[in-house]
């Protein structure tokens, strides 16, 4: 029997792998982020961790312990850039992830974004709760057309290709773009070129040192100002200063997001930003997908501690 620190609430159900075999499971009682001092305590007593994403698991955080005591970190998301992969390889800590279970869910939110963004449901909606609505006007709220427009998708991964489905039954031209060439019909090799062709701009790729700031004052010049930019990946992945200024200006038409660079905080020239949609990192937040991830998440820690290796390894130890 081993020692599994949970860092949060998960959804019911969720850490049934857990305690199907037997493991001392420890389940932190407040539903917010220990801080980083608590948290490399917790860990220090723990053979496994579940974390999530508002967990920072640092070279502190894996070497709290006694030396090869950790042995798996599962991260419940399937972005992992809040932990330190390389430090946890040179301690032997295998880190995993949840990839998959997660893709329809976010996909969906990524459509939505799009939609909401290109129609200015946010700003319609808040006048109206407001009472600034005065009523029927045929020049009010003047979006642009989702149907038919040309969709180009920054990264085609798993969720990338989802919203890519969805794109077809609106009539989509879809466009994507990756660092290496998919051969797939759709394919541009330049981001500046898919950012200049593309109506709506929707990102899907991980936060990494050559992803972040990806999307900076120079791409958002070259996309069209009836353009909306949708970010469901990372914050960081755009510069939010940059996006601000474009929406200001009317350089760019609107922006749909749910992630931000300094979550939970938020900028406040973006939140003052019109033409905006802007949702609190909720991309796979139904029931059934975060119970999902959770299960996933807590498989791959009794995997790891029962010698086996997990489909979702992302980082494995050193050898
Ligand atoms: C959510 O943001 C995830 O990475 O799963």
């Amino acid at each position: 029997m081993a020692r599994v620190l949970v860092t949060r609430h998960l959804p019911d159900g969720g850490l049934d792998p857990l305690y199907a075999r037997g493991h001392e499971v420890v389940v932190r009682d407040e539903d917010v982020p220990f801080g980083p001092a608590a948290l490399a305590e917790a860990a220090g007593a723990a053979d496994g961790i579940v974390c999530l994403l508002t967990d920072r698991i640092d070279d502190r955080v894996l070497s709290s312990g006694a030396a090869g005591r950790l042995r798996v970190v599962a991260n419940v998301a399937v972005g992992y850039d809040n932990i330190d992969v390389v430090a946890a390889a040179r301690l032997g800590i295998a880190v995993c992830n949840t990839p998959g279970v997660l893709d329809e869910t976010t996909a969906d939110l990524a459509f939505l974004l799009i939609l909401a963004s290109a129609r200015l449901a946010s700003t319609a909606e808040r006048d109206l709760r407001a009472g600034a609505w005065p009523g029927w006007g045929i020049t009010q709220y003047l979006g642009e057309d989702v149907h038919g427009a040309v969709l180009g998708l920054v990264g085609y991964g798993r969720i990338g290709r989802a919203v890519a489905r969805r794109a077809e039954g609106f009539g989509m031209d879809v466009l994507h773009h990756c660092r290496t060439d998919t051969g797939l019909p759709g394919y541009v090799g330049s981001l500046d070129e898919l950012l200049a062709r593309s109506d709506a701009v929707s990102l899907h790729v991980p936060l990494t040192e050559s992803t972040r700031h990806l999307v900076g004052p120079r791409e958002l010049a070259g996309m069209k100002p009836t353009a909306v930019l949708v970010n469901t990946a990372r914050g960081p992945v755009v510069d939010e200063e940059a996006l601000a200024a474009a929406l200001e200006s009317g350089a760019l038409f609107a922006a749909g997001l749910d992630v931000y660079e300094g979550e939970p905080a938020v900028s406040p020239r973006l939140l003052a930003a019109p033409r905006t949609v802007l949702l609190p990192h909720i991309g796979s937040a139904t029931r059934v997908t975060r119970t999902r991830m959770a299960t996933m998440a807590c498989e791959a820690v009794c995997a790891v501690l029962a010698g086996e290796t997990p489909p979702n390894l992302v980082a494995a130890p050193a050898p």
